[in-house]
């Protein structure tokens, strides 16, 4: 089945729907064809130590602004980088070195507010994750971003993987016969760094479930309805930047997803698991996703942002035999430097916002979920299957 299929034959009424679809070629066939793409990055922490090393290698890309409302974190980029400007505050950036693309490793809870900054300003968007704070904020930049006719794309790139393609085309030509059940996870014992992860809008889910649930959704196709179970186990912590924090938002969480297809997930996360291999994923080998269906049984293994192979039986073949160990050229922070590429080649990325949008109203609704004791019912879909 095609992408455009699925939404045809889901009928809901979705981000898809929503929004008409605006391919990446009407920007690309603009002023920026044919050179590097100036990127503007906003957010100088943790992140941006592994976002510029792959953004400034790029040959789609070229750093012109960096930014964060703590000066010496942008002057320290920018010498590392030999970025040529730097700047405390978003609206100087926006006023300041033009460029095209804005890449967003703030705050989670900033993310919504400067991405609508920049699309007001007609820039480009590749965001951390999430794109915006609430589902109906997300919805609200997508439709300015059609009205400045530009693009906003958001994290995780995990669809990226040649371990992710594998999985789908298998799915998809059926190899499993009918999936009918699923589970991933991912979690360690929490940043240590910023507090924003512990706040309100921050939480496991938008920081570690995401992950797996752009996997899973990407893998098993739009989700119809949400339950789950959410709480804080750890109350106070110690982070660098505020000292002794009390925790607002889950740390703790396991969330129950029914696919449109039929098939039952499941994603636990959370920031109070040992982990052996530590924040890198260093030398996991062992599942993180697993998949099952009438004819065969799939497991992903190690992380879904950093896979190493895909261990796969079925009917035909019951003794389990690794796939794609190849890792390829993918890695988890080539998301903007990607989407660079899309807008200089045309080229349609298969990193998608409506996905991006859709795991965010999951996210939501399993707080809503949580908060109410109820099951509840989404009404966004996303192009299906995420196959090239
Ligand atoms: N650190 C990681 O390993 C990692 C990995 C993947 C994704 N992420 C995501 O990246 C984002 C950033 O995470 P981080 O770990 O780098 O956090 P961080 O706290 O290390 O960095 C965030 C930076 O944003 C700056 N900032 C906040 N508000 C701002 C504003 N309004 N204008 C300009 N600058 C502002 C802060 O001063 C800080 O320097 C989050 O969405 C996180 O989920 C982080």
């Amino acid at each position: 089945m095609k992408r455009k299929d699925f939404i045809k034959s889901c009928g809901v009424i979705g981000t898809a729907a929503v929004i008409a679809p605006f391919g990446v070629s009407a920007v690309a066939q603009g002023s920026i064809r044919d050179k590097r793409i100036r990127v503007a990055v906003i957010g100088c922490g943790s992140v941006s130590g592994v976002y510029l090393p792959h953004l400034t290698k790029s040959p789609y890309v070229e750093v012109v602004s960096v930014c964060d409302i703590k000066p010496e974190r942008a002057k320290a980029r920018a010498e590392q980088f030999n970025v040529p400007n730097q700047y405390p505050h978003i609206d100087l950036m926006l006023a300041g070195a033009d460029f095209d693309l804005m890449v967003n490793l703030t705050d989670m809870q900033e993310h919504g507010r400067l991405n609508r900054l920049a699309l007001l300003k007609g820039k480009n968007i590749w965001s951390e994750k999430p794109l915006a704070n609430s589902y109906s904020e997300g919805l609200d930049l997508l439709q300015l971003a059609k009205k400045q006719g530009v693009r906003i794309w958001g994290a995780p790139a995990v669809v990226n993987s040649p371990q992710f393609a594998f999985m789908a085309g298998q799915i998809n030509e059926k190899k499993l016969g009918t999936v009918a059940a699923a589970h991933a996870h991912y979690g360690h014992l929490g940043p240590t760094w910023s507090a924003f992860f512990y706040e309100n809008l921050g939480g496991s889910m938008p920081d570690l479930g995401v992950y797996n649930l752009s996997t899973l959704t990407g893998l098993l196709g739009p989700v119809k309805s949400v339950t789950a179970m959410l709480n804080i186990l750890t109350h106070q912590r110690m982070v660098d930047d505020k000292g002794k924090i009390t925790v607002e938002a889950e740390d703790n969480a396991s969330i129950l997803l029914e696919h449109h297809s039929g098939a039952i997930s499941h994603v636990m996360c959370g920031f109070n698991y040992f982990d052996p291999y530590g924040h890198q994923g260093t030398g996991q080998d062992k599942p993180t996703v697993s998949l099952v269906g009438t004819r065969g049984a799939m497991h992903l293994i190690g992380y879904d942002w950093m896979p190493f192979a895909v261990e796969m039986a079925t009917i035909d073949h019951e003794e389990p035999q690794r796939f794609s160990t190849d890792p390829g050229s993918y890695v988890w922070q080539e998301g903007a430097s990607v989407i660079c590429e899309s807008l200089v080649t045309g080229m349609e990325p298969l990193i998608n916002a409506e996905h991006s949008l859709h795991v965010l109203e999951i996210i939501e609704a399993a707080r809503r979920s949580q908060n109410e004791g109820a099951r509840i019912q989404l009404e966004s879909v996303f192009p299906y299957p995420v196959i090239k």
